[in-house]
């Protein structure tokens, strides 16, 4: 059995819900571009809403970080990790998460009490010392000498703003010297596995905390990381996650991954997250803005790569680590069986873009590197590398790098920017009274998105949550939690109520007021924490009450015939109606 199986039965076996992993692409949240944490989908019900699986979740969680994109091509970074985590929403709390986190080690991974070494809250001016953590641990067995406290490390956040709390990381001897008796938590020996966050407070702008309405536990642990420490490897493709990929481009290659460590692991490693990307519902492909652009990095600088271990790029070898990948994956994640197919044409697409330019590029690079007076490569040559070459500045910055020259970034970004303004006037001045900002059409699609969350909670529970949207002018798609396929009949109502109610002319209204009151008021929302302060709540007659930015129609029977066209699966526990007015 594998670590994940092993979790989720095991949290599952002390009461916990499996909740499906949320897309890495979050939705309606713009504040960040992927899913970083297994807590990030579940900000919502830590503030304090219900969630419709209870009070004590756990679940793989599919994240994506590329701060450190860089970094790849070392032993331990990677841009995609599965997190796993469980939660306790208002229900048991810091020494129950404890004792769980210490029999799901000690007793199912076997791990001796010896090797584990934990960190506690030391204690600021806001939030006292946290003794309770600190008792549980040594009840469990944990000797004094091995738990070490701190103040920064032990208190976790995921943004500037947010639920927060006081943590304990529980940490693992991975070497094989002998175990020193005193923890330090800076001796790299020691590798952090698991972190359970106490989330209870919630962090302002102005740097005030508050008291969330109930205490949380919410917790993390890194599969990547965890896999290769139990298997006593120092480096994680050597881990049963990497393997089986590593093996595929050693086959592509005709190389052995001894003698190319770099370029296999960020092969691996990039393939590996553009497949999770260009499998995810949201449709990402490759582009030059946001997510997009991320895809088309990752994608470049693997067949870069693959360059330099002199792969053929025509051939199917992007294919072959993907299908490796897929296979790997498919069993957890029904989007990348589904997608299969939109996955292996999204990498050979761009594939087939960037191969067309790649060769002539890399010649350019050699001719512009070989005649610089000093060592630096300027924006304006950059730039002719990244417009006319597709190199992504990042790729220039890369392979100067292995020359020891640098690049002007700053002037390539003014550069970049200000050819940005311009293509951006032209497609306003193309596009000017035309669609592109919010038509009637789609103002009364975004009324109807509203009576339909509202007619949902009627007909099939109070439960069900908005977990996304999508208009535009031709029909518009909402995803809305629910755990089974709707009936017919639950169907027919629905749509039906929300007739009945276009057809009683409600008027819309839009009132301001705080979050707080918004919030008690029972409106709707999203993502609260993503709201400012002041918020604007539209009321449709006395069916519906949601935060939103507007804009919609005055009255309800402006909208037309309302007509459910699709109802399908989304992602795993989320449901998706498609849906056009006539
Ligand atoms: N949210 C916590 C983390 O990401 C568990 O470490």
């Amino acid at each position: 059995m594998n670590l994940k199986d092993l979790f989720i039965d095991y949290f599952v076996s002390l009461g916990h819900k499996q909740i499906p992993s949320a897309p890495v692409v979050p939705e309606n949240d713009p504040s960040v571009l992927f899913n970083t944490a297994g807590m990030q989908p579940l900000i919502p019900y830590l503030m304090g809403q219900t969630h419709p699986y209870g009070t004590r979740l756990c679940d793989y969680q599919k994240c994506i970080r590329t701060n450190d994109l860089d970094s790849v091509g070392d032993t331990t970074h990677h841009t995609f990790f599965e997190m796993l985590g469980n939660w306790s929403l208002g229900d048991y709390f810091k020494n129950e998460s404890i004792k769980y986190s210490f029999d799901f080690l000690t007793k199912h991974l076997n791990i001796p009490v010896e090797r584990l070494a934990v960190t506690v809250f030391a204690g600021n001016n806001l939030i006292p010392f946290d003794e309770v953590t600190y008792n549980e641990w040594i009840t469990l067995g944990i000797n004094e000498s091995r738990i070490a406290k701190t103040v920064e490390d032990n208190f976790w956040i995921a943004g500037p703003t947010g639920p927060c709390g006081a943590d304990t990381e529980i940490f693992y001897f991975r070497s094989e010297d002998e175990i020193p008796d005193k923890f330090d938590p800076e001796d790299n020996r020691w590798v952090e596995i698991w972190n359970n966050v106490f989330m209870e407070f919630y962090k302002h702008e102005d740097g005030s905390i508050t008291e969330l309405p109930k205490k949380n536990v919410d917790t993390g642990m890194g599969l990547e990381r965890v896999v290769a420490v139990l298997e006593g490897v120092n480096d994680n493709y050597e881990s049963s996650v990497w393997k089986d990929i590593i093996k595929v481009i050693e086959k592509v290659s005709n190389k052995e991954y001894k003698d190319n460590k770099q370029s296999m692991r960020i092969i691996a490693d990039h393939i590996r997250t553009a497949v999770f990307i260009s499998a995810d519902n949201s449709g990402i492909k490759p582009s030059n803005t946001d997510q997009g652009y991320i895809l088309r990095r990752l994608i470049r600088r693997a067949i870069r790569h693959a360059k330099k271990l002199n792969i053929n790029i025509d051939s199917n070898w992007e294919e072959e680590i993907a299908i490796a990948i897929i296979d790997k994956y498919e069993k957890y994640y029904s989007e990348i069986k589904q997608n299969k197919n939109i996955v292996l044409e999204v990498l050979k697409n761009e594939k087939i873009k960037f191969n067309k330019t790649l060769e002539k590029g890399l010649r350019e690079f050699e001719k512009i590197t070989n005649n610089l007076s000093n060592n630096v490569l300027d924006k304006d040559l950059a730039f002719k590398l990244y417009d006319t070459y597709g190199f992504p500045i990042e790729l220039t910055v890369e392979l100067a790098d292995e020359l020891n020259i640098s690049v002007d970034v700053e002037g390539f970004k003014d550069k970049f920017k200000a050819h940005q303004e311009l293509s951006r006037t032209a497609s306003a001045g193309k596009f000017k009274g035309g669609l592109a900002g919010n038509s009637e059409i789609e103002t009364k699609y975004h009324t109807a998105t509203h009576l339909l969350n509202a007619a949902l909670k009627v007909v099939v529970g109070d439960y069900v949550h908005q977990k996304g949207s999508n208009i535009t002018t031709e029909r518009m798609r909402f995803d809305f939690s629910c755990d089974h396929k709707l009936t017919d009949e639950e169907k027919i109502k629905t749509e039906a109520l929300v007739n009945k109610w276009i057809k009683d002319g409600l008027n819309v209204t839009v009132t301001e007021m705080s979050k707080e009151e918004a919030i008690n008021s029972g409106a709707e929302c999203m993502f609260i924490e993503k709201y400012p302060d002041i918020v604007t709540v539209y009321s449709i007659g006395d069916v519906s009450k949601e935060l939103c930015g507007g804009p919609h129609v005055k009255n309800t029977s402006e909208i037309g015939t309302f007509k459910i066209t699709k109802e399908e699966a989304s992602s795993a526990g989320v449901r998706r109606i498609k849906a056009i007015i006539e």
